[in-house]
């Protein structure tokens, strides 16, 4: 096990690291049928694209736009058209269930006396309905959004935002949590000591900043740090 030191507080990437963002497809597969763990795929790698891409282009929207976009592009990509599902799908997206092992893992940091955060491109209402449905409200210190910040990750000015929000100036005294590897980079490469929570089998990615660690899921945190 890798012992980080240093660390005060612990921020955690929110969808696909604390929330499992393909939940509303499986929910839905009876209506959408055997392509919906494909479709599901196709819809989060459009949604990430998305908002690599507005950034570059400098037309910010936020995310809830961006994941409709995104679920536009793959219904359409995979010829689904029945009337109401897209707007059932966005619904469960604010409904997303926690990793069953989040709650306790959370329990965890906090009784080492670590500050925690949500560090999210999603929205602040996304962001509060997603952590009030799995009943995370009193685990986090802070919720902290992208839109108070106005570009997507992984730009540095979002993880900026963190150290600013909770006034911890040395970067690395922040150990910074995500299941997505170009987040992982993005966090490393800007100074945090990252975990990477590798919930999908996938290699490291070949950028600038590499996680210090990497667990199986977040129940190895609270003794690294
Ligand atoms: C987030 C996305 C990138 O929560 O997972 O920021």
């Amino acid at each position: 096990m890798t012992k980080l030191q240093g660390i005060r507080a612990c921020v955690f990437d929110a969808y696909g690291t604390l929330f499992d963002v393909h939940g509303p497809m499986r929910k839905l597969s009876a209506e959408i049928g055997e392509k919906a763990d494909e479709i599901s795929r196709l819809w989060r790698q459009k949604q990430l694209e998305y908002t690599w891409l507005r950034s570059l282009m400098g037309v910010h929207a936020d995310f809830w736009h961006v994941t409709a976009e995104a679920l536009d592009y793959a219904l359409e990509h995979f010829g689904v058209e029945e009337p109401g599902l897209k707007d059932e799908i966005m619904a469960l997206y604010l409904k997303l269930e926690a990793y069953p092992e989040v709650v306790a893992a959370l329990e965890a940091v906090k009784a080492r006396n670590k500050l925690t955060a949500i560090l999210s491109n999603g929205s602040p209402a996304m962001l509060d309905s997603a952590v009030r449905h799995a009943g995370l409200e009193k685990l986090f210190n802070m919720v902290l959004s992208v839109e108070d910040v106005g570009i997507y990750k992984p730009s540095r000015r979002v993880y900026r935002h963190a150290t600013q929000k909770l006034q911890i100036h040395e970067a690395p005294s922040i150990c910074f949590i995500t299941a997505n590897t170009w987040d992982a980079a993005g966090a490393a490469q800007f100074g945090f000591q990252v975990v990477r929570v590798d919930r999908f089998g996938l290699k490291d990615d070949k950028l600038p900043g590499k996680p210090a660690a990497l667990i199986k899921d977040l129940s190895e945190l609270a003794a690294m740090v």
